[in-house]
């Protein structure tokens, strides 16, 4: 059959390699191309084999499944890592994610689960790389790269604080980098409590927007890249201030040049905002091309959520600057979505489903759930509405308020 998905089986224990290599003899789309005792055999071997999936055993003696799987990203980028390991390693997951793994089956595994996560990421895999060869810049390096043309610019933001906005940025910034082939910065600009360090794992010393601050009092910014840090999923993120005192030191005119600086080198920054209107917040809301604007089904979101179009509308934003997105929109509270547009006004134009375990899950893992639960309803609405931003790969911006007629500036009377 041409089209057998290649598979390359990872682990130090005979029984083990012999066991899932029967297993999947019986399997007519699937080829058991190769088997390996070690993450160092694996990495020899497997630029050879061209596997689609590599099963991989996570404790291994001379190399462990992670470390392989970090090496394999050069060896054989175009496989697909799934990570096998022992109930009660629950840290190994976040780690296996990190490592590049597309996922993570806990032994003891039924054949009917090893085979549906095969498949899946193979499906995944094609699909993506289907997605990628559309793309405009299929090749593009991720970062430092200069653009023709500067990115969108992406504000998540919600007149409520607590519904979500660091969940969407955070996955919105992961799905455009991985699904969508786009050069994704994600911005924290919660400056006083920003989270985006914890939902990403990232924990670097001296690297927030607070180290530019010297830079911005002087006039010159020529150090952004420098206080950028790449995730692995290839999003790069600048923190917020590692304490509140120093989020004070950052003026509105600061953030926009930061914000523009950040725009002149990838296709899209995604801003996660702080829910306070305050003037650095407005800042970044008057230099966003697109503001999502999250609310949840409830009664106080709902009234802040009419005195911000109020706003929105006497600052005379472009149409379609302010998109409106409901989050965890199936809840069932009592309050349906046709109350909310009744009472706001106007039309919600995203939903994303409501799915605590995933969210909360990836949350204390530090893995976004686009990650870690790519198949769950509420990673597929993330991917939809990233698609809406930024279009299909290969099409033009989908939103975007940048070709909308000029709007007014927040700071016009500055
Ligand atoms: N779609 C969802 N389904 C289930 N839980 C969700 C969803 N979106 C967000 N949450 C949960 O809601 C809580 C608040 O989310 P998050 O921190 O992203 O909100 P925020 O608006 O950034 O809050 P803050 O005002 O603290 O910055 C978190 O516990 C998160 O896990
Ligand atoms: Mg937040």
């Amino acid at each position: 059959m041409a089209d057998r998905i290649r598979v390359l089986i990872v682990d130090d224990i005979p029984e083990t390699r012999d066991h899932l290599t029967k297993l999947l003899g019986f399997e007519s789309d699937i080829e058991v191309v190769g088997a390996a005792a070690s993450g160092a055999e694996a990495i020899e071997i497997a630029g050879g084999l061209a596997p689609d999936v590599i099963l991989m055993d996570i404790n291994m003696p001379d190399m462990d499944g992670i470390t392989a799987t970090e090496h394999l990203a050069s060896r054989a980028p175009n496989a697909a890592v799934v990570m096998m390991s022992v109930q009660g390693e629950a840290d190994y997951l976040r780690r296996s994610m990190l490592a590049g793994a597309r996922e993570f089956l806990v032994k003891p595994f039924s054949s009917d689960e090893l085979t549906a996560s095969i498949r899946q990421v193979y499906v995944r895999e094609q699909e993506k790389a289907s997605r990628l060869v559309a793309a405009p810049h299929p090749s593009a390096p991720r970062s430092g790269a200069v653009t023709d043309e500067p990115g969108q610019v992406v504000a998540v933001f919600s007149p409520k604080g607590g519904v979500g906005r660091t969940t969407l940025a955070v996955n919105l910034a992961v799905a455009a980098a991985t699904e969508l082939g786009k050069r994704v910065v994600l911005m924290d600009g919660s400056f006083q409590f920003g989270d985006v360090g914890v939902l990403l794992n990232l924990n670097p010393k001296n690297k927030s927007i607070a180290d530019l601050v010297p830079e911005l009092e002087a006039g010159v910014l020529e150090s952004v890249d420098t206080f950028v840090i790449t995730h692995s999923s290839g999003v790069r993120v600048l923190l917020a201030p590692p304490s509140p005192e120093t989020a004070e030191l950052l003026t509105p005119s600061g953030v926009k040049r930061v914000i523009e600086a950040l725009r002149a080198t990838s296709d899209l920054v995604i801003v996660d905002c702080s829910a306070f209107f305050n003037d650095t917040t407005l800042a970044i809301l008057d230099a966003a091309d697109v503001i999502l604007t999250l609310l949840t089904l409830e009664i106080t979101s709902i009234k802040n959520m009419r005195l911000f179009l109020e706003v929105a509308d006497q600052l005379g934003y472009a149409e379609g600057k302010v998109v409106l997105v409901m989050n965890r929109a199936d809840s069932t509270l009592g309050i349906r979505i046709s109350d909310v547009e009744h009472s706001i006004g106007r039309k919600v134009d995203h939903s994303i489903v409501s799915d605590g375990r995933s969210v909360v899950y990836a949350l204390n893992r530090g893995v976004p759930f686009f990650l870690s639960n790519r198949e769950a309803q509420v990673s597929q609405d993330v991917l939809s509405l990233a698609t809406a931003i930024v279009g299909e790969p290969g099409a033009e911006p989908a939103l975007d308020a940048r070709k909308a007629s000029k709007q007014k500036s927040l700071f016009a009377w500055r």
